[in-house]
């Protein structure tokens, strides 16, 4: 993917314009109220079809005035970036990073999460809105980034590993399926603007 534009500058302009497989044109932005139907649709077609996120495939039921609040209250807050991926104007992937604010002593960590439409893994769009939200991070003086992954979504693991999150402990059964099965998650990190620990 080649980098075709970079208006960056301020939270609201942010746009990113790249070439997918040389004829599609993918744009990475954040998302305005006007989209909230585009990502609902987005994040229901995800659930759907992988059974490493959170929630079941019914679970996502926002209507779309909550999910326009939605996307208003993350926009106007300065300690998240929320971004959307868009090709062909449709909204296929999402991914969010945000400070952990609820205590002054969290504050120099962040944690996010991320999800692209099937049909279009494995082209490098996951990998590309992670690298965003990573510069953001070192924007803002984030010291270290975390995350949680089901321990069997190689797919996403090996991402993380290759931008440089490591494993550092394992939470036994977090998950637990329709069917009874259980699945552990791993905590990853990647510090960031300071000294990894021993
Ligand atoms: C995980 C996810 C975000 C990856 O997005 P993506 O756009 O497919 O990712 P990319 O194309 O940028 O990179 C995929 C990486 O997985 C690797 N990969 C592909 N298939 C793989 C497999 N079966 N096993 C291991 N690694 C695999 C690729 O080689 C690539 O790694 P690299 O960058 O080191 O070469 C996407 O699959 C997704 O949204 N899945 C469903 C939701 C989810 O699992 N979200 C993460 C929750 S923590």
């Amino acid at each position: 993917m080649g980098n075709h534009q970079n208006n960056e500058g301020s939270k609201e302009l942010y746009r990113k314009e790249y070439l997918l497989n040389e004829d599609q044109q993918l744009i990475i932005r954040i998302p305005e109220p006007g989209d909230a139907q585009g990502l609902i649709n987005q994040m229901q077609t995800v659930d759907g079809e992988t059974k490493f996120l959170a929630r079941e495939s019914d679970e996502f039921n926002f209507t779309v005035e909550q999910e326009r609040e939605f996307i208003k209250n993350c926009t106007n807050d300065e300690n998240i970036r929320f971004l959307i991926a868009e090709l062909d104007g449709r909204i296929i992937a999402n991914c969010s990073v945000g400070l952990i604010q609820n205590k002054k002593r969290y504050l120099h960590r962040a944690a996010m999460g991320i999800a692209v439409m099937k049909d279009y893994w494995n082209k490098g769009i996951g990998k590309k809105m992670m690298q965003e939200c990573i510069n953001w991070c070192k924007e803002k003086g984030v010291e270290q980034l975390e995350l949680e992954v089901v321990a069997q979504n190689n797919r996403a693991v090996s991402m993380y590993k290759s931008l440089g999150f490591e494993i550092y402990g394992t939470k036994k059964h977090a998950l637990k399926y329709g069917d009874g099965t259980y699945a552990d998650e791993y905590y990853m990190i990647l510090f960031l603007n300071s000294k990894k620990p021993e």
